[in-house]
């Protein structure tokens, strides 16, 4: 049998500041940058979430893409969308609201989801910009 890997895109605007409680703003701007500014900013994020899985002979799909949406949708999404990663996000207690963490802990509420519908994720990739994106493959 054949493998795919497909990928499913949702979007997200979500409100952070990248820093370091015990530090100055300035010492934070050297750190974190733009990101760093006290009173929080936003930012429209693009999250691409890759499967890998057989594709079914039968029915020439590995899964029906919906599926998978409705539990980014669920577990993520709906807990990320037009909130403050720093304070609302269960998941992302805790630990510094930078992109890199987001595909992380989105691989940790994803992955045992997905694992149920008998595909294997592969890659979390968020998009912060137009021009800064991380890839996650879960190591
Ligand atoms: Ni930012």
């Amino acid at each position: 049998m054949a493998t795919a890997y497909i990928t499913r895109r949702e979007r997200f605007s979500s409100a952070h500041r990248l820093f370091k409680p015990e530090l100055s703003d300035n010492e934070n701007y050297e750190l974190f940058g733009d990101c760093s500014h006290p009173n929080w900013h936003g930012h429209n994020y693009e999250l691409f979430v890759t499967v890998k899985g057989a594709v079914n002979p039968e029915l020439g799909y590995v899964i029906n893409l919906k599926k998978v949406s409705t539990i980014i949708r669920k577990h993520v999404i709906s807990k990320l969308d037009h909130r403050n990663v720093n304070i609302d996000v269960d998941f992302m207690s805790g630990v510094l609201a930078t992109t890199e963490n987001l595909a992380i802990y989105i691989w940790k509420e994803l992955e045992p989801r997905l694992h149920e519908l008998s595909v294997e994720l592969h890659c979390i990739k968020i998009k912060e910009t137009e021009n800064n994106f991380v890839e996650y493959y879960g190591e």
